[in-house]
């Protein structure tokens, strides 16, 4: 036994008591941020940062009393988040453990023998003789030890994470030395020891980040940095908080990841190998999940095996880079895919400027494993081909960099791995195929097709269904079901503009899928046709066929119209078209299915209403909005929707909403703020004044429209509701009276009256008051609606008295079906013609 005064000795015999007091009190003591060498930190110890943010002490994680471990923890979110562990692989298994600062700047976790379980060796440099350690828990949730009144660290814990990086982190390489920043998941959510996940920046070829599972594996690549984040991660995220940069020095290489504002946020390695990203949101005071890593089925590491490509949005998922085929076809044909893709035809690669081969681009592409390629930061897009064209073992090249305007180079060689298709971003890639391959995959109605496209975007009205036939013919010459593709061919300056390759589905498969038309599959019918549900024989999928009336010429216009303006756009809040189908005169638009049909089929159902609690509803909100900006702002092409209803927002299985039916939807020019129109079209309830008196619309009539539904989310009310009163402004005139008299939750329905959080709903209704203002210019653009929805930090303005719209029955030249039969089936019931004339 050690002689009495032993400073472990204290510890102990401190120990107990401290736990004995904690026990009976069921309080913890708080030293303070600062911990000295004069003092350790007992079992029911905690320090605080200095404004409460974050708290160290001892923590079971399954609340056995077993196991304890040092850690580091939000201190004042209730859930108290562990975001480090200090001793994870070696826990104390009593509560006489204790944390000690060495006089040598070493932090020690002692468990009750006197042995060391944890020590936080090596330090950056030696402690100055002189002074004594002190280590201080920081607001950033880092944990420093310094040996200087500078605040210079000789230790931090933010060098060595556990699963969680916080705002300040780095995580890479210092090449020096070897040494790596990375976090590893724990073994499970009840042990923090370290698990088979880690999260890497992988140094091979051209550097990635990567998950590994068990140090061998790559389970999930973020891939290579591009400029302004990881080909792998796409996701423009809605929080623009963090602030990452990769550097890549002689000492060090990695990125580096910031807060750009106060709030608060982490991302999580968990133990089965997903990497999430949450904010805190107060209110509603809870974490938000904004970024998940693996997101789909594409997403796991090379689904398609070997130049083969992965596309969420179709079915299959897998198909072959243009140019290969299946390796094994059978094997293939029974969704194995693991054996990939070859290619159609040898290369030629002969030397020097004698090549006949060339390039396919994909496009919106995640570009392919980089553990293989090389990158040159110099060289431009054209000196990357000729030195990619000039050198046989290169399969393809890319840009490094797409963002300001696109500099540096990388090159593959050999087989292209874990390629997937964004709906959104994504990059070029540049696939080497022999001329042979170039020239079969229709080079010549590419072609036509492109110019046709450029020219038919800016004129719209008289070219589109000249457009329409090609894209599907195209689609059918070229018997594939796949994506937006550009061509290259050698020598072929020019920029060429995306072209269409819409799915055609034979009539007999549609015939045969949706019952030979029975009556049975009909979901709904409208003023140019009919909607069936089907579901094709081959593959299972289910899908929602509009068939137009063939004597409906008023449905032809619609129909080239949604073609038109769907086929480019692609979001997970906007319905997906599948196909379409022009045989026998007939004229058919496949839709994927949506089994919960619309919105309004749960708002104002009595029982069904009772199904969607608040926060389902917010979803939806914030939903209906992504849909809408990427209308307005992020799509290829600009669209204004015209006719957005809660009929027109259709649920799938997990009720995500997806916006529908572009029958009424005009394209816009980059430029064009507004138009007019003779011919007024849309559903009232839903229109904004300006639109019904003057018809003068613009994307501020849809943000109108949109207020109406948030609205109508609330209180399940209909804005035009011919059964309570005769006004069209039913529910505005309700909304704003309440809100006038400080009622305002008086809107919110019965149906979530146990789910709601008043801050949020009284959020979501001003967001709702401000996009119903009478006035266009005072409604604010869908951006700044999903700021002012899911961020607390945006202070909303004061809304302005709305726009009540008066019923002017003479300044309606078209149909009136779309008022009348307002509660009619949701999928289609517009029978309108659309004005192309300015
Ligand atoms: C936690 O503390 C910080 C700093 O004092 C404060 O800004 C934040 O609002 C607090 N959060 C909660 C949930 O109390
Ligand atoms: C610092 O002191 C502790 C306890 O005295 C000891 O275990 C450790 O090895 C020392 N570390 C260094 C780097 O000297
Ligand atoms: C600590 O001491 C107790 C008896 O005092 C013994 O049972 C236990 O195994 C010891 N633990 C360690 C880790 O040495
Ligand atoms: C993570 O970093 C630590 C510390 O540098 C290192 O020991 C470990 O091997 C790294 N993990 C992986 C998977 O590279
Ligand atoms: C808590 O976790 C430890 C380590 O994983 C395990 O040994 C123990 O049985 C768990 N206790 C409970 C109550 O789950
Ligand atoms: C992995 O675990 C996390 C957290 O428990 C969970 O949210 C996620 O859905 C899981 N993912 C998979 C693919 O199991
Ligand atoms: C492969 O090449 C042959 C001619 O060499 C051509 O008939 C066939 O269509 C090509 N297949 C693909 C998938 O490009
Ligand atoms: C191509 O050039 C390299 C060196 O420039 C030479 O070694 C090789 O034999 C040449 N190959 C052919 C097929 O001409
Ligand atoms: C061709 O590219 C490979 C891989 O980038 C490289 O190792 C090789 O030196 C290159 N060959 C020539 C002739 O440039």
């Amino acid at each position: 036994m050690k002689q009495p005064g032993d400073p472990h000795e204290l510890i102990i015999l401190t120990g107990l008591a401290v736990l004995l007091t904690a026990h009976s009190a069921a309080a913890t003591t708080n030293l303070g941020d600062t911990l000295t060498t004069n003092r350790p930190l007992f079992d029911g110890e905690t320090l605080i940062s200095a404004s409460g943010v974050f708290a160290l002490g001892f923590f079971s994680p399954n609340n056995s009393l077993a196991n304890r471990y040092v850690a580091i923890w939000y201190n004042n979110i209730t859930s108290h988040e562990v975001v480090w562990v200090a001793n994870a692989g070696s826990p104390v298994s009593s509560f006489a453990g204790s944390l000690t600062l060495a006089p040598n700047g070493t932090l020690l976790v002692i468990d009750r023998n006197n042995t060391v379980v944890w020590s936080s060796s090596p330090l950056l440099n030696t402690v100055n003789k002189d002074t004594i350690p002190t280590a201080q828990l920081l607001d950033s949730g880092n944990l420093i030890v310094t040996d200087d009144e500078h605040g210079n660290y000789i230790w931090q814990s933010f060098d060595y994470p556990s699963n969680t990086i916080l705002m300040g982190m780095f995580i890479g390489w210092d090449l020096r030395t070897g040494f790596s920043w990375n976090i590893t998941s724990w073994a499970s959510s009840t042990d923090p020891s370290p698990g088979s996940y880690a999260m890497i920046i992988q140094l091979s070829g051209v550097p990635q980040l990567v998950i590994t599972q068990d140090h061998e594996i790559i389970y999930w690549r973020g891939g290579p940095w591009v400029g302004n984040g990881f080909t792998g991660v796409p996701q423009a995220s809605a929080y623009n908080t963090v602030a990452m940069s990769f550097v890549t020095t002689r000492e060090k290489l990695g990125l580096y990841i910031e807060s750009v504002s106060d709030a608060k946020l982490r991302m999580i390695l968990n133990p089965n190998g997903t990497a999430q990203r949450f904010v805190w949101l107060d209110p509603p005071g809870q974490w938000s999940l904004f970024w998940q890593n693996p997101m789909d089925e594409c997403d796991s590491f090379s689904p398609c095996g070997s130049f083969g490509i992965c596309n969420a949005n179709e079915i299959p998922h897998c198909s072959c880079l243009l140019g290969f085929r299946p390796k094994n076809r059978g094997r293939w044909a029974l969704k194995d895919v693991s054996d990939g893709c070859v290619r159609n035809t040898t290369l030629d690669c002969r030397n020097g400027t004698g090549t006949s081969d060339g390039f396919l681009i994909v496009s919106g592409v995640k570009l392919p494993d980089t553990s293989a390629a090389v990158a040159d930061g110099e060289l431009g897009l054209d000196e990357c081909r000729v030195r990619c064209l000039t050198n046989c073992s290169c399969t393809a090249y890319s840009l490094a960099d797409p963002s300001n305007g696109g500099t540096g180079c990388i090159m593959w060689t050999g087989e292209l791995k874990d390629m997937r298709l964004y709906a959104n971003g994504g990059q070029d890639l540049y696939v080497r195929v022999a001329a042979i391959d170039l020239g079969t995959s229709s080079s010549q109605s590419d072609h036509k097709g492109k110019r046709i496209a450029t020219i038919v975007v800016p004129i719209i009205g008289s070219l589109l269904i000249g457009f329409l036939l090609i894209s599907c013919l195209i689609a059918r010459h070229k018997k594939r079901r796949n994506f937006i593709r550009k061509l290259q061919m050698e020598n072929d300056e020019v920029a060429s503009d995306k072209d269409i390759d819409l799915p055609l589905f034979d009539f007999e498969t549609i015939a045969d899928a949706t019952n030979n038309f029975s009556d049975e599959n009909k979901l709904g019918e409208g003023g140019f046709g009919s909607v069936y549900k089907g579901k094709i024989r081959e593959n299972g999928t289910e899908i929602a066929v509009k068939r137009l009336s063939k004597s409906s010429k008023q449905g032809i216009n619609e129909f080239k119209n949604e073609v038109m303006s769907i086929t480019k756009l692609r979001h997970r809040n906007l319905v997906l078209l599948l196909g379409c189908c022009i045989q026998r005169q007939e004229r058919m638009l496949i839709y994927e299915y949506m089994p919960n049909k619309s919105l309004d089929k749960f708002l104002f159902d009595k029982e069904k209403k009772m199904l969607l609690d608040w926060k389902i509803r917010y979803n939806i909100i914030v939903g209906i909005a992504r849909g809408l900006l990427y209308l307005h702002q992020d799509s290829a092409v600009r669209v204004i929707h015209r006719d957005l209803k809660a009929s027109n927002i259709l649920l799938n299985q997990e009720m995500v909403p997806k916006i529908s039916d572009f029958g009424l939807a005009r394209i816009f020019g980059e430029d064009e703020a507004k138009s007019e129109t003779k011919r007024v079209v849309g559903t009232y309830g839903y229109m904004s004044p300006e639109y019904v008196i003057q018809g003068i619309y613009s994307a501020k009539s849809d943000v109108f429209s949109f207020g109406v539904i948030v609205l109508e989310v609330i209180s399940n009310q209909r804005n035009r509701d011919s059964s309570k009163s005769k006004s069209i402004n039913h529910l505005v005139e309700l909304a704003w009276s309440l809100w006038n008299k400080g009622k305002t939750l008086e809107l919110v329905d019965e149906s979530i009256s146990n789910s709601f959080s008043i801050a949020e709903v009284l959020r979501c209704i001003k967001v709702g008051l401000l996009c119903i203002q009478e006035r266009p210019n005072d409604r604010p653009l869908m951006s700044s609606v999903i700021l002012m929805l899911t961020s607390d930090k945006e202070v909303l303005p004061e809304p302005k008295r709305p726009g009540f719209v008066a019923m002017r029955q003479h300044s309606f030249e078209g149909d009136h079906s779309s008022s009348t039969k307002q509660e009619s089936d949701s999928i289609n019931e517009i029978s309108l013609t659309i004005p192309f004339g300015r």
